[in-house]
């Protein structure tokens, strides 16, 4: 989809159809009034009958304007002007969204930036309503014979007579984070026998090789050997995919700054190991490598954005296969920082390749670290499939994670990590166990990180609840991509 910036006034343009807002109380947005003034009070006339409401989401397209160079009309319920919140803004843009997409219309004008919110500016609604209009307009095609139906609509042109530069950044901002979006859905969505560490290592090359300041490295299980990653090397053993040791440099700012680290765990198929999973819902372990393309689509975003910030991607990629050669409950293996680790369940794997990436993550003497990981169920039994688990040692970086949240609308819920967690790790005979029982499963798994995290500032998102959904609407979601942009962003403001 296009998005484009508009300032033909409304009097004077000619379009398919034209999106504006109303309210609760048969109240018109300024361009439902310049519309309704130009169509002999249609609106007016539509909002009296009661043929729509006015409110959050609700949607009437009228199909037909006479003699009008605006050709069709859809109006879009926001609610109460004054009392109108940043979900629902997004909630009334993603209906107006649905409503097109089984239209025939190509190509819309859009009056949604114009729409006044307490907390945020005209850039942010650019920003929303590209992401909003985005993502209902992704189709995974790649392994059909025959492709869905095309969706009519190609491009949006955003409207503003003022504020053009406050938009376009918007715009620019939200194709970014789009992008990052459907970069991260696709990768996820691709089935493990297609999506392998090498494909995902192949993508971080191909993203790498769009801009100059990005560039990958691959580190291969010889590699990592050398490195000492015993408990990385351990998940992968079991497994005929050799793993890969992705990192991507994004080099924005100068040399001395300090990145930003982003982790992600990039288990391309998640069967659990000898400590074997269910059969039910198995193929859906195909995204535990959603960190992973959380952190491709982020780091794509900030390359496109030229962003004056370092950061740096770090993704451990591995399959988990039961197999002669895998790890068996009772194994003990020991880490890069030297920690053994007793693998009492192997199905407890992303902390396993984890904590070799985290240890790794010190040579680039990071600024914070920020780690992505559909890790636990319990994170879905704590929280469901709303925010995203977040963890860490950091207020600061807590805070900042949470208000970035907030701004995307990519919401996330601090848990504690207090230490009297760290007690259920006890092993009889290593270091630490790789996992605590069946009390508090998020944060026992967070706590086996933070041994590793322990030399800089980190944070842990558990996205297993957020990154995909299941059912009739199985897929990706793209999530954490909104909040990692929408911290990077923060801190390039900051910088
Ligand atoms: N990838 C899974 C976590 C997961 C489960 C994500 C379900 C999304 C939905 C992870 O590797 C795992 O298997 N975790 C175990 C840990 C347990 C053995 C301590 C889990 O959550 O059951
Ligand atoms: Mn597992
Ligand atoms: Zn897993």
């Amino acid at each position: 989809m296009d998005y484009l910036l508009a300032n033909t006034p409304l009097e004077a343009l000619e379009t398919e159809c034209l999106i504006v807002a109303v309210f609760n109380n048969k109240k018109l947005s300024p361009a439902a009034q310049t519309l309704d003034s130009l169509t002999d009070s249609l609106v007016t006339d539509i909002l009296e009958r009661g043929d729509i409401q006015g409110k959050v989401a609700d949607t009437l397209l009228i199909n037909y304007l006479p003699h009008a160079t605006i050709k069709r009309a859809l109006l879009v319920g926001f609610g109460n002007a004054d009392k109108l919140t940043a979900k629902a803004f997004r909630k009334a843009v993603s209906a107006a969204a649905n409503t097109l997409k089984t239209s025939q219309i190509s190509s819309a004008d859009c009056c949604l930036t114009e729409i006044k919110l307490e907390k945020h500016n005209i850039t942010w609604n650019a920003r929303q309503i590209v992401e909003a209009f985005d993502a209902p307009f992704y189709q995974f095609n790649d392994c059909k014979s025959k492709p869905d139906d095309k969706l009519a609509l190609a491009s949006i042109n955003l409207h503003s007579l003022t504020d053009s530069d406050a938009i376009q950044t918007g715009i620019d901002q939200g194709i970014a984070i789009a992008q990052g979006v459907a970069l991260a859905k696709h990768i996820s969505d691709l089935p493990g026998n297609i999506c392998t560490p090498t494909y995902l290592a192949e993508q971080a090359l191909e993203i790498a090789g769009q801009h100059a300041n990005l560039t990958a490295e691959i580190l291969e299980e010889a590699d990592m050997h050398k490195l000492g990653m015993g408990s990385f090397l351990s998940v992968s053993r079991g497994s005929r995919q050799p793993a890969k040791l992705i990192t991507l440099k994004y080099n924005g700012a100068a040399k001395n700054s300090q990145p930003i680290v982003f982790v992600g765990k990039g288990l391309t198929f998640d069967a659990g190991g000898i400590s074997l999973k269910p059969g039910a819902g198995m193929d859906e372990m195909k995204y535990d490598m959603c960190g992973s393309a959380a952190v491709l689509g982020a780091l794509q975003a900030a390359a496109q954005l030229q962003l004056p910030l370092n950061i740096v991607g770090i993704i451990p990629s591995s399959e988990n296969m039961p197999d002669g050669d895998a790890n068996k409950p009772g194994d003990i293996v020991t880490s890069m920082a030297g920690l053994t680790i007793e693998i009492l369940n192997t199905d407890a794997e992303g902390r396993l390749i984890l904590c070799d990436a985290l240890t790794y993550a010190k040579k680039f003497n990071p600024d914070v670290v920020i780690d992505m990981a559909t890790l636990t169920g319990a994170c879905l039994v704590a929280l469901g499939r709303v925010p995203s688990g977040l963890l860490g040692n950091n207020d600061t970086l807590c805070n900042d994670l949470l208000s970035a949240s907030e701004t995307a609308l990519d919401s996330v819920w601090r848990l504690p990590l207090w230490d009297e967690y760290q007690d259920q790790l006890k092993s009889n005979f290593a270091d630490i166990a790789n996992i605590g029982g069946r009390d508090a499963g998020t944060i026992t798994a967070a706590c086996f990180l933070s041994r590793f995290t322990e030399d800089y500032q980190w944070a842990h998102l558990d996205i297993a609840g957020t990154a995909w959904k299941s059912g009739d609407a199985k897929g990706a979601t793209g999530r954490p991509v909104p909040l990692l942009v929408q911290y990077l962003l923060n801190r390039a403001d900051a910088a």
